[in-house]
């Protein structure tokens, strides 16, 4: 299973991916990672791992729908049979979903539906919730909505501050996304 990660920032989640594929314990070939923009250590890391890497960067295109046909051509170079919104905080168009569908995954910090948005943390914890957790789902073109694959609770400690929560939240969302992605994988054989 040829697979596509999509970041913008620091890829924790993909390194767990990376991590997993060299353990053995995750038999994907991570084809390649692309950014939305540049500098991300995400594509840092990747490089540095001998993993492919692209950058279609945002504020290169006159407007998001020439960002997006660049964005789904770039990927669609690497063949992927799941692309991977890993952190990747930019709405994707129809014509990008249509292009991988049924294949593009998307990790989220909250319990979907619930708290979707780029700040699912902090607007949980603001709202005074009590358990709250991450979901793998099937992207569409929404803001972090499609079907749901799989979630997992994190219970909210006092005290807690979007940082201290969001980092238990993903030491959940990285286990998470790799076992997603080995059931995928499985399915696929
Ligand atoms: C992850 O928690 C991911 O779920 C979230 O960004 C973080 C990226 O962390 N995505 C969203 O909020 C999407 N709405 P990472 O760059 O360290 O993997």
């Amino acid at each position: 299973m040829r697979i596509v990660v999509l970041v913008s920032g620091t890829g924790s989640n993909l390194q767990a991916v990376i991590d997993a594929v060299r353990a053995g314990d995750l038999d994907v070939e991570l084809a390649a990672v692309g950014a939305d923009r540049p500098g991300t250590y995400g594509v840092e890391r990747s490089a540095a791992a001998g993993i492919p890497t692209f950058v279609v960067d945002f504020k290169a295109y006159p407007d998001r729908a020439a960002w997006n046909a660049a964005l789904t051509e770039a990927v669609a170079a690497f063949r992927p049979d799941v692309v991977v919104s890993s952190g990747f905080m930019r709405i994707v168009s129809a014509d990008f979903i249509a292009a991988f569908d049924g294949k593009y995954l998307n990790t989220h910090p909250a319990l979907l539906p619930a708290f979707p948005g780029a700040h699912g943390v902090r607007d949980a914890l603001a709202y005074g919730i009590k358990v709250t957790g991450c979901t793998v789902h099937w992207a569409d073109a929404g803001v972090d909505t499609g079907p749901i694959i799989a979630q997992e609770a994190v219970a909210v400690e006092d005290g807690d501050t979007e940082e201290t929560l969001h980092e238990r939240i993903k030491t959940v969302e990285r286990r998470l996304l790799v076992s997603t992605l080995r059931d995928l994988a499985a399915a696929k054989q």
